[in-house]
């Protein structure tokens, strides 16, 4: 099968890796990303766009009817841990933590939709400093290896989540891929975490973070 054997899971060297799961992750999402000759390898790519009629489908799919009364509703029915996706803003946090939300996610959903969309990590600590004892407060959105998610917990994040960090690897090679993927993830976690001189997740704070 074409898609598993572009992975070699057991291969050596991380980027190489990565640049094998872009490009099977391209094939699945119909992006021709073949290089060209201008710019040296992997600079310049031809690419592919969407045909409209999918974008507009796209657009179709997304209801401006769903407002906070709903979701407060939603909350309540539930009972239970309810967490709000997708919040940026230090207002809407609040707004969560009224509405009864018991956990956020910042999130930019991955920000493959809206160009410009602010990074979860930029706005993490001002979250977190305003509800980050009343919510748990989950980051995500571009977490892609150890540092990442080293540097979510960082800024306050309770536990980071993901999208494309398993999917790629789920496309690829099914469940062997995730845990391959999951335990790639666990070993950069554990090494980066010597290499900053932490034992324990509690050891994390801002101080290991520098805002440029
Ligand atoms: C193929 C795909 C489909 C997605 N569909 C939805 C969706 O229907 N609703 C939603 O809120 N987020 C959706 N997301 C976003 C993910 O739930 C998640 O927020 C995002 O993947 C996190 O960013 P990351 O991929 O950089 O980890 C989708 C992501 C991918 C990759």
């Amino acid at each position: 099968m074409q898609i598993f054997d572009a992975l070699d899971i057991s291969s050596s060297g991380l980027s190489a890796q990565r640049r094998k799961l872009t490009a099977i992750a391209s094939n699945l999402a119909n992006v021709d990303t073949t290089r060209t000759d201008e710019g040296g390898p992997y600079k310049r790519r031809r690419v592919v766009m969407l045909e409209a009629p999918k974008m507009t489908k796209f657009s179709t799919m997304l209801d401006q009817d769903m407002n906070w009364k709903d979701a407060e509703k939603l909350c309540s029915d539930w009972g239970g841990h309810f967490a709000l996706k997708g919040i940026l803003s230090v207002e809407d946090a609040k707004r969560a933590v009224d509405i009864g939300c018991t956990g956020i996610v910042v999130s930019n959903h991955g920000g493959r939709q809206l160009d410009g969309a602010r990074s979860p990590f930029d706005q993490l600590a001002d979250i977190v400093e305003v509800v980050g004892d009343r919510v748990d407060v989950i980051c995500e959105g571009g977490i892609q290896r150890g540092t990442h998610m080293l540097k979510a917990l960082s800024l306050g994040a309770k536990a980071c989540a993901g999208g494309r960090l398993y999917l790629y690897a789920l496309a690829a090679a099914g469940q062997v891929g995730v845990e391959k993927a999951l335990s790639i993830y666990k070993t950069e976690l554990e090494r980066d975490m010597k290499l900053m001189g932490c034992k324990k997740i509690s050891d994390l704070s801002t101080n290991n973070i520098k805002f440029k």
